[in-house]
């Protein structure tokens, strides 16, 4: 390494340590401990659920024990069958205004009704050790295969845009219409899956919509494989792949209408065992595309040539996440594809364009693809994984730790 790329990587390791410390909360609700990193102060009081993976994996660099605690608070919310929800609400209630359009049943529910993307297997496979070991992430992770995988072919499904985590993107607008979230129907979205007890056979069996998400199954597959599963790489190969466009489309149901093509499209790129070609293709044919994809600062979270693409993330006062600007833990999985594919070059422009912007404006919640301005909230725990970038051992050919 040289100097400067040394002293790049110990800038932002105290950035990102500084950072995480300042965000750590520890507390204890009706007599259990809970240890977790705010998504950002303020805003963000709560332990989200994939943040918290994320999280615990920037902080094994540091303080492995703090990991641990990360993950061992999101399985103290376990029910017994395994079901985690997507926010957990350890230091207060959810606030009445929010209640509105949260995904729970009661304002004094512990957690929400709803999931994020099932990475605590994959995330514990880097920062705490083999995943198989502790019964609780085995069962976790069976509620998502029995709850969730409607068809019996190993995908799952989602029943809102925010259980795949990307909120507001346009890749829902066409599915989901003026009940979108961040469109001004979505609480009627939430008030009718409320009533329906967040149940997605309910849902289903309602008229849907329901959604096979393309970036939940990449969680998911990642999160298999990390338990030594078989992998779901060729379910979604077959189910979601789409040769002629050479990348990787959501499927919904009862209508899957075509939808604007985001970041997501590409994300199977972090699958160890996705086949050569199709990485290739989602490489060359869409990542590297300068008018696309490969601005600035890479990737934006929808491709720079969709009408939807926009960079400002508010409208009619509503918050709108995931239309156009980047954020890192993208930017961390499509790394990992090009990283395993043998692009070292294009790899580690991203990484240095990244970690540069992530330098010069602390850890935002996401950023101006172009300038690379930070925007949305500040001290944002996860895009503590820019120093993953800066890593190639963590790229996606490695192994998970045993
Ligand atoms: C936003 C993001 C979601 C994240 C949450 C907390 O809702 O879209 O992915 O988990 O904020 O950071």
């Amino acid at each position: 390494m040289t100097t400067s790329a040394d002293t790049r990587e110990r800038s932002l390791a105290a950035l990102v340590h500084e950072t995480l410390e300042r965000n750590w909360r520890e507390g204890e609700r009706r007599g259990v401990h809970y240890a977790y990193t705010e998504p950002s102060p303020g805003r963000y009081p709560w332990q989200w659920y994939w943040d918290s993976c994320f999280a615990a994996i920037a902080w094994r660099r540091f303080d492995p024990l703090r990991s641990r605690a990360e993950l061992e608070t999101l399985l103290a919310a376990a029910e017994p069958d395994g079901f985690i929800g997507h926010t957990i609400f350890w230091r207060r209630p959810v606030t009445l205004r929010r209640y509105l359009f949260y995904n729970v049943t009661s304002r004094d529910a512990l957690m929400t009704r709803t999931v994020q993307p099932p990475a605590l297997a994959f995330a514990w496979s880097l920062a705490v050790g083999d995943p198989r070991e502790d019964p609780r992430v085995v069962r976790h992770h069976e509620w998502f295969t029995r709850e969730r995988d409607l068809d019996g072919d190993g995908l799952l499904w989602v029943l809102q845009p925010d259980e795949t985590g990307m909120d507001a993107s346009p890749q829902f607008d066409p599915v989901w219409g003026r009940r979108a979230q961040g469109a001004p129907l979505f609480p009627l979205l939430v008030w009718r899956n409320r009533r329906l007890g967040f149940d997605i056979r309910a849902v289903r069996d309602a008229g849907g919509p329901i959604l096979c998400s393309v970036l939940t199954n990449v969680l998911h597959g990642l999160s298999r494989l990390a338990l030594g599963r078989p992998s779901i790489t060729p379910a979604l190969v077959a189910r979601l792949w789409d040769e002629r466009a050479g990348l990787f489309r959501n499927e919904a149901w009862p209508v899957s209408p075509a939808a604007p093509v985001t970041w997501a499209a590409l994300c199977p790129l972090a699958l160890p065992d996705l086949p050569e070609a199709i990485g290739r293709r989602l490489v060359e044919e869409h990542l590297l595309d300068r008018e696309r994809f490969w601005l600035p600062v890479p990737p934006p979270s929808v491709a720079a040539d969709e009408p939807s693409f926009s960079l400002r993330d508010r409208q009619f006062g509503l918050r709108r996440y995931w239309r156009g600007p980047t954020w890192i833990n993208s930017a961390w999985l499509l790394w990992m594809g090009l990283v395993r594919l043998g692009y070292d070059e294009q790899a580690a422009e991203l990484a240095a364009r990244v970690s540069a912007a992530v330098l010069r404006e602390g850890l935002r919640e996401y950023y101006d693809p172009y300038t690379g301005a930070g925007m949305g909230v500040k001290d944002f725990a996860w895009s503590a994984l820019a120093l993953e970038l800066l890593d190639e051992s963590t790229g996606g050919s490695e192994q998970p730790r045993r």
